[in-house]
């Protein structure tokens, strides 16, 4: 998820331009660049770090310019290195362009161009897009780009300069936003409103498939066969911290609703489906070593750790390989002998955690191979593994994790896949999953919609002191994470347990006071965790159920139900997880906290 700003017009579109970036750098911030054109040429200026560096590095030069197109980086592709950062140009240095996506095909291409004589200077999938349209270049500009952007494959929220152009610069998006305002300043082009929003508050949201140009007075917006579109313009009432957040009051709703975007993210380009089968590009230079695996020791802290647990489950259960969980910051006072043949699995948002770091330093001394689930590009988890997978999630600003989670237990999912696949998962078994894991960000869209519900929820409970949250199987992390998640942000004592262990201790806290919930979806061990809830009920406990639509029988039982889509088993707790963050981001709310910043907690725990 990357930041992309573009101005054209009479004013100082350098001084619009670094201010817009710098609203942006939310979306990413490994390093930043600049494209101006001054009417006869473009300076393409580019800095590792943040928009700070960029502006320290502009400072002492003399950039004047009608025409600008910035960028803020968060690496998918190629390492955080200046060659890496955008704006990528072509062989000319006619071309310029910014890109927040992935390019799918973008080997194919560059083999392509490569031996039609292109030169190529960075790592990155983004600067296949200048070259191929020069290659289609023959003096109209927008053509050149439409040209270029039925070969690609993947996301784009593109912004393309040329210096043959001077009065205009084209958008286009897929899948990844673009918001436009032409007024009486000139034209704005960026990935969200926060960037423009204070020269202007009328926006037109582009949408997928639709190109836009933009001049300093006008602009024109076609689809892919270019047909003109008519757009509405949108009043917008944000002001720029609102506008950052998407309008949300808060990063952390933000980011519980954006998780079909970021789910998609995270498997976009990596299911074979009729193969039944993943691919993980990270992994693939391990595969042999792979096959001979015979136990995965999974490491991680937080809510990391509970997607490590749910992969226990799905290792075991799709690829047939031993695996044990723990936290990262106890495994290293443990003997844990070294058995032949395991791979220690790393998973960590930040990728800096330090007990996951000091844990990883340890793994390091034994001749286990050692693989990374990451989100951050370039950290330190990621660097020091032998292989691992990004989870393309983009950035997570919210303190307490939501997106970062159910992008791990996809990437999971994938990577039981794909051991299973080269175990004993069948064709037929591999393509069922991979198809249930394809329809994820649909049922995830699905389930958001009881966002209401859920408030009122939170408001009917806000008096309760205490929670229990209880599950099984794979439900049972969940229940973990929901205790995690309303603890950590409403500062509500909870407590995650699995259902057939309530018994041996959590139901003598069990009053009309004590409310519990019950990750219940309709699954194979639905019946047992019914009988767990009736346990509850007759001592008086209010139970709130998270289970699958069309459960109408439940009702009768339980206080409140809340429903999801039918899921695969196996790929239920991306879904059911969703409630929880939802009605613990609404508890905070109801009392006045900031979720995005909970007391004592910090992002990234870089101590031990
Ligand atoms: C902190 C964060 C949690 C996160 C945990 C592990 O406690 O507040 O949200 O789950 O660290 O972080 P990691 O970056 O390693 O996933």
């Amino acid at each position: 998820m990357c930041g992309i700003v573009g101005y054209i017009g009479d004013n100082n579109a350098l001084d619009i331009g670094i201010k817009g970036l710098r609203r942006l750098e939310y979306r990413g911030y490994d390093s930043a660049g600049l494209a101006i054109h001054n009417g006869n040429s473009v300076d393409c200026i580019k800095s590792v770090g943040k928009v700070d560096d960029l502006a320290q590095k502009i400072k002492d030069k003399d950039l004047k310019g009608n025409s600008i197109i910035l960028h803020s980086r968060w690496a998918t592709h190629g390492g955080v290195v200046e060659k890496n950062a955008h704006p990528h140009t072509d062989c000319k240095g006619n071309i310029f362009i910014v890109h927040n996506g992935i390019v799918e095909n973008y080997k194919e291409i560059r083999a392509k161009l490569t031996s039609l004589g292109h030169k190529f200077v960075s790592e990155t999938d983004s600067e296949v897009i200048s070259h191929l349209i020069e290659h289609f270049y023959e003096g109209n500009l927008e053509e050149a780009v439409i040209k270029a952007l039925k070969y690609i494959k993947g996301t784009y929220g593109l912004v393309v300069m040329s210096k043959d152009n001077p009065d205009r610069i084209v958008a286009a998006r897929m899948f990844s936003p673009l918001v436009i305002s032409v007024n009486e300043h000139g034209g704005f082009v960026a990935s969200d409103p926060s960037a423009i929003i204070s020269h202007s508050k009328r926006m037109i949201f582009l949408e997928d498939g639709e190109v836009a140009v933009i001049k300093k007075d006008d602009f024109i917006i076609t689809d892919l066969e270019s047909r003109v579109k008519d757009k509405q313009e949108t009043e917008l009432d944000w002001d720029i911290e609102e506008a950052q957040k998407g309008g949300y009051p808060h990063f952390m709703i933000k980011e519980i609703m954006e998780q079909s975007e970021s789910v998609a993210n995270s498997m976009r380009g990596r299911l074979i489906i009729e193969e039944g089968i993943s691919k993980l590009g990270g992994i693939d230079s391990v595969k042999d070593k792979l096959k001979e695996i015979k136990k995965i020791n999974i490491l991680a802290c937080g809510t990391s750790y509970y997607a490590g647990l749910i992969g226990e489950y799905l290792m075991e259960e799709l690829a047939g390989i031993p695996t044990e969980v723990d936290f990262a910051s106890e495994f290293r006072y443990r003997k844990f002998p070294t058995v032949a043949d395991e791979a220690y699995l790393f998973i960590s948002q930040s990728g800096e955690t330090a007990d996951s770091l000091a844990a990883l330093k340890e793994i390091k001394k034994r001749e286990a191979l050692a693989l990374g689930i990451v989100n951050v590009v370039g950290a330190s988890i990621a660097r020091e593994t032998d292989a691992g997978v990004y989870n393309h999630a983009g950035p997570e600003i919210g303190v307490a994790s939501t997106k970062a989670f159910t992008s791990q237990v996809v990437v999971l999912a994938l990577m039981a896949l794909f051991l299973g696949r080269q175990r004993n998962l069948s064709l037929a078994d591999g393509k069922n999953i991979a198809n249930d894991i394809a329809k994820l960000p649909i049922l995830i869209q699905e389930t958001l919609k009881n966002i209401k519900d859920i408030e009122l929820l939170a408001k009917k409970y806000s008096g309760a002191s205490n929670f229990l949250f209880v599950g099984r199987k794979y439900s049972y992390p969940v229940a973990m994470e929901g205790a995690l998640k309303l603890k950590e942000i409403s500062y509500i004592h909870s407590e995650g347990y699995s259902s057939g262990e309530m018994k041996h201790g959590p139901i003598a806290l069990i009053d009309e006071n004590f409310p519990t919930f019950a990750i219940c979806p309709k699954d194979s061990v639905y019946e047992k965790t019914l009988s767990n809830i009736q346990e509850i009920k007759a001592r008086n406990g209010k139970v709130i159920a998270i289970t699958t639509m069309g459960n109408e029988e439940i009702k009768s039982l339980v206080d409140d139900v809340i429903y999801i889509p039918e899921v695969n088993e196996v790929l239920s707790p991306i879904l059911s997880v969703i409630p929880v963050q939802v009605f613990a981001y609404y508890m905070a709310v109801s009392f006045g906290y900031n979720p995005d910043m909970p007391r004592n907690l910090a992002k990234s725990v870089t101590v031990e």
